[in-house]
């Protein structure tokens, strides 16, 4: 029997390659632009793996083109280009990256913060264009961050990572989840608060959560109308949970005082977006996880989790492999009776 075909997106570092080889045939998209539709839904139509990228949608026209699909490894630790339900009611195993970007991401939400809050970027520009004219001790003031609150949205792992570096700036930790997490809350000394009085508390508001039906929108005019006149929005979740019209228009009032974003509604952002005109807009091309040893860590995962499943083991890092079990016990409960 021949080795499995397994297609791959987009290029991925070369380790993740290398091991892929060993144990599948494999397809490769050996670019750095996306793959074009049409192009994808001919290569899976013999695939049994997919390794996919965020900015690749994962629905029923895909799977229609799949009839021998059994594993699509996103290479992200988010999952909403992927239909779950459609994958799931097709039996497809769904595994993401989580973990193995969790540091990273959290250096990225760093960078942003204290670039937002300590006007970096608006810095770099007066500088390079001759605009400088004088130091005076009202020039260019900024927030403090030492000491400040942070306010992290979303306990997941990265959100906690997000909190364990306020830790070394004295900060106060607060954060807010569907559900309370006792062990940060033992282990970092963070407030568990509602949403409302995290927005309307905290200096520094970090968003960490996935993007789902319930996040969807979950930052507009009301949630920006609550926050301090000072604060600082962080986003390196979905641009998706964030009203973007409705950040532009608070960050024109001030309130909040400044954000960070790497991620956007539609990604690309087009250069002609309102965020990208205001000098209290820090933007980076969703770069969270981008260094190389933690996008080699994705793909080498993401790889790992294909071969497991093709083989017959149990994947990683699965996403909805319960909901599979569930089906399939509850199948042969019903086949029984
Ligand atoms: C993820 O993994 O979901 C990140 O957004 C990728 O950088």
């Amino acid at each position: 029997m021949g080795k499995p075909l397994v297609f791959v997106t987009r290029r991925i570092p070369e380790p993740a390659l290398n091991l892929l080889r060993e144990h599948v045939a494999l397809s490769l998209w050996d670019e750095l632009k996306p793959v074009p539709r049409d192009v994808l839904l001919r290569e899976v139509a013999h695939a049994e793996g997919l390794i996919t990228m965020l900015s690749d949608r994962v629905d029923a026209e895909l799977l229609n083109a799949a009839p021998r699909l059994r594993v699509v490894a996103n290479m992200a630790v988010g999952y909403d280009n992927i239909d779950l339900h459609a994958l799931t009611e097709h039996g497809v195993v769904v595994t993401n990256t989580p973990d193995v970007l969790t540091e990273a991401t959290a250096d990225m939400a760093w960078a942003l913060l204290l670039a937002a809050a300590r006007r970096v970027v608006e810095g770099h520009k007066v500088v390079e264009s001759g605009r400088w004219e004088t130091w005076h001790p009202f020039y260019m003031l900024g927030q403090e961050v030492h000491g400040a609150t942070l306010g992290v949205v979303g306990a997941g792992r990265i959100g906690a990572a997000v909190m364990r570096r306020g830790l070394a700036f004295h900060m106060r930790l607060q954060y807010y989840s569907r559900r309370r997490v006792p062990q940060l809350e033992a282990a970092l000394g963070a407030t568990y608060c509602a949403l409302d009085d995290l927005l309307r508390t905290s200096d520094f508001v970090v968003v960490t959560v996935p993007l789902t039906e319930e996040t969807r929108g979950m930052f507009g005019a009301r949630e920006f109308a609550l926050m301090k006149d000072t604060a600082v929005f962080v986003n390196v979740a979905r641009g998706g949970v964030v009203k973007e019209a409705e950040l532009v228009e608070a960050l024109r009032r001030g309130r909040p005082w400044a954000a960070g974003l790497d991620v956007f509604a539609v990604e690309p952002t087009p250069p002609n977006n309102p965020l990208l005109s205001l000098p209290n807009v820090v933007a980076t091309p969703h770069v969270g996880s981008a260094t190389l040893r933690t996008r080699t860590a994705m793909a080498v995962l993401a790889a790992r989790n294909v071969i497991a499943v093709l083989s017959g083991q149990p994947p990683l890092t699965p996403v909805n492999v319960e909901v599979l079990k569930a089906r399939d016990r509850s199948a042969s409960a019903s086949a029984q009776s």
